[in-house]
């Protein structure tokens, strides 16, 4: 099922030349699994914008954004000065550094709940720190999350993310599988698997640890579960959970800071009581951060005399990440996030317009300035729902490869693309055009997957 056009397409040969060095020094010859692909990786020699332009001269129209952390798109002019100034400043002290604090009161001023704010230097980091400060605060070890869900890789946010038929169990208490072989089976134990949007079922499951349980994990938009929002009345009987059981409401807006100007938990009528974001917020570079609560935050506060969460981090805070973050945020007010989330509507029902014209089984879903777009009739309302077996992930990979190869296109690997205010309403054209070519030619695999 594999495609085998790139070879046909592209002689990627410069592209093969390294891969060969890089399998001789980097296991499987990539420090990150997602840029992987068959037959090697294609390495980039330059981006501007929404272009990346890559070492053969191959300019692509770029979709991914990095995994959906570039909101402005590569390279901005406002972003490079200002990192170019503080790289002859230095860029990282065993001291503090005024550009921390002054994007700490852009953040907190941003976001109602953000009372006090921590940086770190990524996603799992975010997801990690928010977890401990939990458990740290409320004296319980537990946590709850989604069936499916991607926090990044600490041991108990990284349970049931790859949950399949074979293995997930009953829906009224789905397993908790690990990801990574050998895991511990206390970490499996430590962790409550519950299915996202179900409230009947998600109560009675952290009804039956209660007494334990630190925190429940919410992405609000989780990527890999289908990209549909958390129901507000979801995130309100989990909020009013936490508040009767002596538990804290953890978002992990990682990837959904983005949504609103202060982020998705903006779309509902309870706050977290803790938020983990990266991504976006540093503005091309390595960073993550926790915000919430000063009462809760107070657990890392070095002034305590009990210091009940020890927190630090080599390169947290440092001046080139939090300047570009601020950089990037400064520019991504609200009139540029309403345009951006109009820019990738107006992208979405293009595509579905696409989707009926070459009478393929698809749909979408999304939120804001991102959207996925999945090969079944019906728009997905569960983890399971969504799931792609080996024959449709297979279609997929196919279907991006043509994108990549013969479009010119890039988008993230679950046909999810994730906008930048770099991108254009040409540039949505020439995706829906090149999406119409391509669905069209595969209509008859897409119409037998269905069946
Ligand atoms: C929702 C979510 N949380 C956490 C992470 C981990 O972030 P990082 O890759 O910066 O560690 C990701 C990464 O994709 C994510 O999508």
């Amino acid at each position: 099922m594999k495609s085998k056009i790139s070879n046909q397409i592209l002689k990627g040969e410069s592209h093969n030349g390294i891969y060969q060095r890089a399998v001789e020094v980097l296991t499987g010859g990539v420090s990150r699994n997602t840029i992987f692909r068959k037959p090697h990786p294609y390495y980039v020699a330059s981006a501007n914008g929404s272009y990346i332009t890559d070492i053969e001269g191959k300019k692509r129209l770029d979709f991914a954004n990095n995994m959906a952390s570039l909101i402005h798109g590569h390279s901005h002019p406002a972003i490079v000065k200002s990192v170019t100034e503080q790289l002859k400043k230095g860029s990282a002290f065993t001291m503090a550094t005024e550009a921390e604090v002054t994007f700490a009161e852009l953040l907190t001023s941003r976001s109602p709940g953000f009372e006090k704010i921590r940086f770190i230097n990524s996603g799992t980091e975010a997801v990690m720190t928010m977890i401990k400060a939990a458990r740290a605060y409320t004296g319980k070890s537990m946590i709850a999350k989604a069936e499916g869900a991607y926090h990044g890789t600490y041991d108990y946010a990284e349970i049931s993310q790859t949950s399949n038929p074979s293995n997930w169990g009953d829906i009224d208490k789905p397993n908790a599988i690990p990801v990574v072989q050998s895991t511990p089976q206390r970490i499996l134990d430590d962790v409550v698997i519950y299915p996202f949007n179900d409230i009947e079922r998600t109560i009675h499951l952290l009804d039956q640890n209660a007494d334990q349980i630190a925190c429940v994990l919410i992405d609000p938009v989780p990527h890999r579960i289908g990209l549909f929002p958390a129901t507000n009345e979801f995130v309100e009987a989990i909020y009013n959970w936490t508040r009767r059981n002596n538990a804290l409401l953890a978002f992990d807006e990682v990837v959904t800071y983005r949504v609103n100007y202060a982020g998705m938990q903006d779309s509902y009528s309870v706050k977290p009581d803790l938020t983990a974001m990266a991504k976006i917020i540093g503005g091309g570079f390595a960073i993550g951060a926790l915000a919430g609560k000063s009462e809760i935050m107070q657990v890392l506060d070095p002034r305590e005399t009990f210091l009940r969460h020890p927190h630090s981090g080599t390169f947290s805070a440092n001046p080139i990440s939090t300047t570009a973050g601020r950089v990037t945020m400064e520019m991504f007010d609200e009139q540029a996030v309403s345009n951006l989330n109009a820019l990738t509507m107006n992208a979405r029902k293009q595509i579905e317009e696409v989707i009926k014209i070459a009478d393929i089984p698809a749909c979408t879903t999304g939120a804001g300035s991102m959207f996925r777009i999945h090969f079944q009739k019906n728009a997905p309302n569960t983890y399971r729902d969504a799931y792609q077996n080996k024959e449709t992930k297979a279609v997929i990979d196919e279907l991006i490869d043509y994108l990549f190869l013969k479009e010119d296109i890039i988008v993230i690997n679950t046909m999810t693309c994730m906008f930048a205010t770099s991108l254009t309403q040409k540039t949505v054209d020439r995706l829906s055009e090149a999406l119409l070519r391509e669905l069209k030619l595969m209509k008859p695999i897409l119409d037998s997957l269905a069946s």
